[in-house]
């Protein structure tokens, strides 16, 4: 590159600013200790996974035969045989879920997607994008959908093909909607299959539950009907990407030819990120299962070190079962914005992600809280 001293200085501040904030993004679910150094090499092409892995794409550089892989891995995670799933790449969760809903108002064109008040904010401007007639259900305190609400809700509508947007996991603390008890009162309500879809939005607890003793109910076997999962959250990686996983013979229903690249595409994007096929393939070859299950059983210990620490400076903090997000009473902003906290209304979070190899940070940030709650009760003594 031809860049001028002044440019070169610009990106060495901003090397340096990186380094420094690597592994203190404690507010927000990224893994920061990957390695993908082996695959820098292939910065040196353009590859381009546009349309279906499955295909012979006319665009000879592609990780296509690498995607294959990445899907029968998740395939096998997520509990579909690798025959009846089709799914790809993304460049995110929030483009599974737009997958997702895709495949869902295609089956069910005139019907209403359901998604609670605790939902990602992205799933709105999908239901936006997509034209969906939708419908906000209230949560319970923990966070999780209130499935009574849910089932009223379906009932004044009059709906019979109920598009359900569940989360497996919500943004700020985690909170895994019941699967099992929402099929079960739909089948009281005589909703039964085929007759609704179950899409899952699990972007951290995808890869959290296959990994746990007693996981919450969230796979095909358990009736999802699709699933999307972030690459950049557990799993890790320096560009922003994810996977999605759906029932291959609704995907044949928005399957088109395409003549420009001689093969069937399907997915929301044109032009598709390779390279973080890359990177997906290189994590799942780098940790067996077992190194999966110790990586987030460390997590899952951490956040369960930092609930036992605030509760004993007395502050309510508490936690999902299997989740790593650690909820709290939001800080002053001064706190929030100097430790980058995730704040919605309230209530903060903390993440612990397999970086946070020690309770040093962690710590750092508790203590910085109870300073702050302090401060806080005397300000409002004297005022
Ligand atoms: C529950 C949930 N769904 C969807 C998303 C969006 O995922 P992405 O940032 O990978 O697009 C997030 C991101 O934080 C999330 O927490």
């Amino acid at each position: 590159m031809n860049l001028s001293t002044a440019n070169k200085e610009r990106l060495d501040s901003f090397w340096s600013y990186c380094l420094q904030h690597q592994y203190f993004n404690i507010g927000y679910p990224e893994s920061a200790d990957f390695d993908y150094s082996s695959l820098y090499r292939f910065f040196n092409f353009s590859l381009n996974n546009c349309g279906d892995w499955r295909e012979l794409s006319n665009y000879a550089l592609n990780s296509f035969e690498f995607e294959k892989d990445v899907m029968q891995y998740f395939a096998e995670l997520f509990k579909i045989s690798f025959q009846e799933s089709w799914g790809y790449v993304t460049n995110g969760g929030t483009e599974g879920n737009m997958f997702g809903c895709y495949l869902a108002r295609e089956l069910f064109p005139n019907s209403t997607l359901y998604y609670s008040k605790e939902t990602h904010y992205s799933v709105a401007k999908i239901a936006k994008l997509l034209r969906m007639k939708s419908c906000l259900v209230d949560t319970l305190d923990n966070g999780e959908i209130n499935t009574d609400d849910l089932i009223q809700k379906i009932l004044f509508n009059k709906d019979k093909q109920p598009i359900i947007f569940a989360n497996i996991g919500t943004t700020m603390s985690g909170a895994v909607d019941n699967i099992a008890n929402i099929q079960l009162q739909l089948k009281q309500i005589h909703i039964d299959r085929p007759n609704y879809y179950l899409h899952a939005d699990a972007a951290l607890s995808g890869m959290i539950l296959p990994f746990v003793n007693n996981p919450q109910p969230f796979t095909f076997a358990d009736g999802i009907d699709s699933i999307s999962v972030s690459g950049h959250k557990m799993i890790g990686s320096p560009i922003p990407c994810g996977v999605v996983v759906a029932k291959c013979k609704n995907v044949d229903l928005i399957s088109v030819d395409v003549d420009y690249i001689s093969a069937r595409d399907q997915t929301i994007s044109g032009s598709r990120n390779a390279h973080s096929v890359l990177m997906m393939w290189s994590a799942i070859h780098s940790y067996s299962p077992l190194e999966w299950r110790q990586r987030i059983e460390h997590c899952l210990n951490m956040a369960q070190y930092a609930v036992n620490k605030f509760q004993a400076a007395g502050i309510r903090a508490w936690r999902n079962p299997n989740s790593i997000t650690v909820v709290f009473p939001s800080p002053s902003e001064k706190v929030s914005r100097h430790y980058h906290l995730a704040v919605s209304g309230p209530l903060a979070h903390l993440i612990t992600m397999p970086h946070h190899k020690t309770t040093q940070k962690i710590d750092e940030l508790i203590q910085a809280i109870i300073i702050d709650q302090q401060e806080l009760l005397e300000h409002s003594a004297y005022s």
